[in-house]
C-alpha cells in the first residue's frame, strides 16, 4: 500500500511534523510503503486559474507541483497535516490544494458524475493542531480537506484533531496525542 505524507507547517520540526512522523512510523510498521512531501520546502504557486488544464487534467505550470502530481496520483492513502492557521489550513498547503484543480479537471474528463461519487482512489486522512479551544476549530480546514480529496476521487475518513498546542513541544509534552498518532497509522492502513 502506498502512503503519501503531507507535511503542512512552515515551522519545522513543530507539533505537525511529529504527529505526521508518529503517523507514518505507524503505518511503516503496519507495512506501508512511505512516500513524503514538505510543502514549506516547495517552490510553487497556487492556482493561477488559466484553464491550461481544461482539456487535458495537466497542470501547464512549471514549478515544485509538477513533482508532487505523481505522489498524488500513486498514492493509496495520504495523511495531509497542517496547523490551524486561522482557522484553516496554512496558505502553503492551500497553495498545493488548489493546484489539485488540474486533478479535478482530469476527473471530469475522464469520469461520469456517478463514477465521480464513488472514491475508488483510495483514503485522505488529516491530522491538525491548533492553539486554542473553540468548538469550531477544525470546521474550516476539514471542510477544505474533504473536497481536496474529492477531488482526488478519494474519500475523507477524518482523522486526529488536537487543540490548546501551541509551543513547537506541545505535543511531546502530551505524549498521548503522539499514541493517537501511531495508532492512527497503523489502523488506517490496515485491510
Ligand atoms: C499565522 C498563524 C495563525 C494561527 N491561527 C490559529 C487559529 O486560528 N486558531 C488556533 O487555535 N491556533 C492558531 N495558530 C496557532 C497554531 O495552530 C499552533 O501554534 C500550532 O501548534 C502550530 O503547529 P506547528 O508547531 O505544527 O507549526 C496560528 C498560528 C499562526 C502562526
Amino acid at each position: 500500500m502506498n502512503v503519501l505524507g503531507i507535511y503542512g507547517s512552515p515551522r519545522k520540526g513543530g507539533n505537525t511534523d511529529q504527529l505526521l512522523d508518529k503517523v507514518l512510523e505507524g503505518a511503516r510498521t503496519a507495512g506501508a510503503e512511505v512516500s513524503t512531501v514538505s510543502v514549506r520546502d516547495l517552490k510553487m504557486s497556487g492556482c493561477i486559474e488559466c484553464g491550461g488544464c481544461d482539456k487535458t487534467g495537466k497542470c501547464v505550470v512549471e514549478d515544485d507541483m509538477q513533482g508532487v502530481y505523481p505522489l498524488l496520483q500513486k498514492a493509496d492513502i495520504i495523511f495531509l497535516a497542517s496547523p490551524i492557521f486561522f482557522y484553516n489550513l496554512t496558505s502553503q498547503v492551500k497553495a498545493l490544494i488548489d493546484r489539485a484543480q488540474a486533478m479535478w479537471a482530469k476527473q471530469q474528463l475522464e469520469q461520469t458524475a456517478d463514477e465521480r461519487k464513488i472514491y475508488k482512489r483510495g483514503r485522505g486522512y488529516l491530522i491538525t493542531v491548533g492553539a486554542t479551544r473553540g468548538k469550531n476549530l477544525f470546521e474550516g480546514a476539514q471542510m477544505v480537506a474533504r473536497y481536496f480529496f474529492d477531488a482526488l476521487n478519494m474519500s475523507y475518513e477524518g482523522g486526529i484533531f488536537f487543540r490548546s498546542l501551541e509551543k513547537k513541544t506541545a505535543v511531546k509534552e502530551n505524549p498521548e496525542t503522539l499514541q493517537e498518532a501511531f495508532n492512527l497509522g497503523i489502523k488506517a492502513v490496515t485491510p
